[in-house]
């Protein structure tokens, strides 16, 4: 999940428009005097999301965008760039790799449980303030080989998920983690449970 990925446009001379990925670092003051909350607008937290994940991904944004971003993607290591690429693909709905014709990136329709594959548990609402806290490492073991498990990891600052395909609402730890650190807790208990190195 992702907070609006906002684009304002600047007319430069000659040049057409100027889009620009609204966050909070660099647009507080344009968001603020446009009566929104900069802290909504942090595309920086799925950036380093992202960049922690090795599998297929689907991000949807508060307006209900839906993209999917392919496991072999190399996702920019700076967030400049990352916001590069994220703007070409609201302007183009799909990126694909250098000298390559397949789509790493493509905006997909709604909804994401058409994309889910059957036998899936989605466990989500992953939040702090779920009642049921779990250590996720023991949490993956009791999981069977043939069940496709499905994270959904909130990349916004404030705010519960809440949607009405999910199985399993658990914390992982009794403390507010970032999203980044929440899909490395997934990923490492994963890694030892297949034994992953
Ligand atoms: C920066 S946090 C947002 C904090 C949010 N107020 C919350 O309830 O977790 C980003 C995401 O990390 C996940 N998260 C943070 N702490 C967590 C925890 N202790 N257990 C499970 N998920 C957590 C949630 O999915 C959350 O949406």
């Amino acid at each position: 999940m992702l907070r609006p990925y906002a684009i304002k446009g600047k007319k430069q001379k000659n040049r057409g428009e100027n889009f620009q990925l609204l966050n909070s670092d660099d647009h507080a003051n344009f968001l603020q005097k446009n009566n929104n909350n900069p802290a909504d607008y942090r595309p920086d937290i799925t950036h380093q999301a992202l960049l922690s994940i090795l599998d297929i991904v689907y991000v949807r944004t508060e307006k209900g965008v839906l993209f999917e971003v392919k496991p072999h993607v190399r996702i920019p290591r700076t967030y400049k760039r990352f916001s590069g690429i994220i703007l070409q693909l609201i302007q183009k709905l799909n990126i694909t790799a250098v000298g390559k014709c397949e789509n790493v990136l493509r905006v997909i329709k709604n909804p994401v449980t058409n994309y889910f594959p059957v036998n899936s548990r989605k466990i989500g609402g992953f939040s702090y303030s779920s009642d049921k806290l779990v250590k996720m490492r023991k949490y993956v073991d009791v999981v069977g080989d043939d069940v496709n498990l499905i994270f959904v990891v909130g990349a916004m600052v404030h705010g519960k998920i809440e949607l009405d395909y999910i199985d399993d609402f658990i914390a992982i730890s009794g403390y507010p983690l970032s999203a980044a650190m929440c899909i490395a807790r997934i990923t490492e208990a994963l890694a030892d449970k297949w034994s992953i190195l």
